[in-house]
């Protein structure tokens, strides 16, 4: 594997070179110049169908970025998590969210043992509990049978089930509902809990750490709240389970760990929800549904780790990111799902990216001199339309767009459907070709309003289309994003799998809360600005 920062490789050189020859092409010509751009540029794999073809790109471009990802060791690295090898180096752990969806019969080795026997073990525990909730077999404390499950967790603990739910809801039992609390404004905590009747409720508390503030906050209310109705201790084996890799806090806070649903320290938070983490999503949807979308997700991750380079969809994904990152100085990358089940899956993929790839030293722990993650937002289709896209089509920003739909709807009503996607399919035309000021006149639009109306195109996206969203198809769409920060990471040679930049602000909070919480506490020595805030809240904190 190549210890050089990608900048130092001839490949990236050439790259540099060659897009002096591009960066003035307008999609329009590369478009005439080859009439089968739109086919040619295309890779189909696992059922979807990915054209990068509106792309500011050429078969030069793409050979040269493949060279660079042979050079940076992408295959290397790829077999080097596979087998379980310790590749995130500062926290020392094998990366295997793979081993999560792996088939029961596979052997994926950590540290001598073969992990493949657990995860199916706690597949299985999960299934059996999980139907027990979904048959009613499972009762509350006081004998009802449970209607509402709420997942209290934060990050990797929230984000991947909530916005896995939502995805598949089509696919959920509507008898018991899902709700989910992250935030520890307590707002979060008291609008998911209105209404709900505790001896009907079940709380799932997901924190691989089980020491996170936020979640030992609302899981604290949340026993609080029970327990204010069910008014006994015992009731909390019947009201609360756990997902963690900490047994030991999971002990402390009162949960029985038969009650407790493990996972390891190598799955990273943003990486877990297809592990126990996801047992709020498969209570919604039933094991089947769930091992459905694990198939889906091991079905990518065998093309990953098998197909070559240039059929690769996860590593043309990534290069293609690199491409406007590296080269174009692209900022940002907006996820547009034409589908409003995925309404979060941006919200999901901005912490697997920019948690993984929001990093400014190498694995060596040199300063790099070259842009890393980029930063990932966007909202579905069509909504965004009438908001933002007008910057995207006219601004002075270049924003590579990812589309995201599917040929067949899962909720048929009239029209909807097809005028979704004939929305989808005009904006990647539009944003590719625009629209010339000969055409614009051409409109009969008066002189002065000529400059306003143009569209100058050229604004680049991919297309992934599937048929149908399915718990397959959310698999494999998961597993697509997962393997594509990771060929990004290997790229820029740094660490995706740790997160220490999160690590600060959680300090300075601890030592802010008692100076809120006690004001007669010692003198605040904070910088000037941070300690006129604090005065200023606890002088005012209280309504008169
Ligand atoms: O603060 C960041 C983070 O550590 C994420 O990486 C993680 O997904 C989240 O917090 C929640 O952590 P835990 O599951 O340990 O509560």
């Amino acid at each position: 594997m190549s210890l050089k920062q990608p900048t130092q490789l001839p490949e990236w050189r050439a790259l540099e070179e060659h897009f002096s020859s591009i960066r003035d092409q307008h999609l329009r010509n590369l478009f005439a110049e080859d009439a089968r751009r739109g086919k040619n540029f295309v890779l189909e794999a696992e059922g979807l169908y990915f054209d990068y073809s509106k792309n500011r790109l050429t078969g030069d471009t793409i050979n040269l970025l493949l060279a660079l990802a042979e050079a940076s060791g992408v295959k290397e690295r790829t077999e080097a998590m596979f087998s379980g090898e310790k590749i995130n180096s500062t926290e020392k752990r094998a990366v295997l969210h793979i081993a999560l969806r792996a088939p029961r019969d596979a052997q994926i080795m950590v540290d001598g043992q073969n992990v493949v026997p657990e995860v199916h073990a706690v597949l299985d525990k999960m299934a059996a509990f999980s139907n027990r909730v979904i048959s009613g077999e499972w009762k509350g404390y006081t004998g009802k049978r449970i209607r509402n499950v709420i997942n209290i967790g934060i990050g990797g603990s929230d984000l991947g089930p909530v916005m896995a739910y939502e995805a598949l809801r089509y696919y959920t039992h509507r008898d018991i509902t899902c709700r989910f609390v992250s935030n520890v404004d307590g707002t979060d905590f008291v609008e998911a809990t209105r209404g709900l009747d505790p001896e009907e409720t079940l709380f799932i508390i997901s924190s691989k750490t089980f020491t996170t503030i936020e979640t030992m906050t609302n899981a604290r209310s949340a026993r609080d709240w029970s327990l204010k109705t069910l008014k006994d201790d015992k009731a909390v084996a019947k009201h609360f389970v756990a997902v963690s890799t900490n047994a030991a806090e999971v002990t402390k806070f009162g949960i029985d760990t038969a009650n407790m649903f493990e996972f390891w320290d190598w799955v990273g938070g943003r990486y877990s929800y297809d592990s126990a983490i996801g047992l709020s999503l498969m209570i919604a949807i039933g094991p089947d549904h769930f091992r459905e979308m694990l198939a889906g997700f091991h079905a990518m991750d065998e093309h990953f780790r098998a197909a070559p380079l240039e059929r690769n969809l996860p590593a043309l994904l990534a290069l293609i990111g690199i491409w406007y990152n590296n080269f174009f100085g692209a900022q940002t990358v907006a996820i547009l799902p034409y589908d409003h089940y995925l309404g979060r899956l941006p919200s999901y993929l901005q912490q697997l990216d920019m948690e993984s790839n929001g990093k400014h030293v190498d694995l060596d722990g040199n300063t790099v001199n070259y842009q890393t993650g980029p930063i990932i937002w966007g909202q579905p289709g069509t909504n965004g339309q009438h908001a933002y896209y007008q910057l995207i089509h006219q601004g002075t920003k270049l924003i590579p767009c990812d589309f995201i739909g599917f040929n067949q709807t899962l909720n048929p009503l009239g029209r909807h459907h097809d005028l979704l996607m004939a929305n989808f399919f005009a904006q990647t035309e539009a944003l590719a070709f625009g629209k010339t000021a000969e055409e614009v006149k051409a409109d009969g639009v008066e002189d002065s309003l000529v400059p306003h109306r143009v569209f100058e195109g050229n604004r680049p996206t991919n297309t992934i289309l599937a048929d149908r969203l399915t718990p397959e198809t959310l698999g494999k769409l998961i597993a697509l994003y997962e393997h594509k920060v990771f060929v990004q990471g290997t790229i820029w040679k740094i660490n995706s799998f740790d997160q220490w930049g999160v690590e600060l602000g959680k300090v300075l909070a601890n030592r802010i809360i008692p100076e809120l919480e006690s004001p007669e506490s010692p003198e605040l020595t904070h910088d000037s600005s941070t300690n006129a805030l604090i005065e200023r809240y606890r002088q005012r904190r209280n309504p008169r």
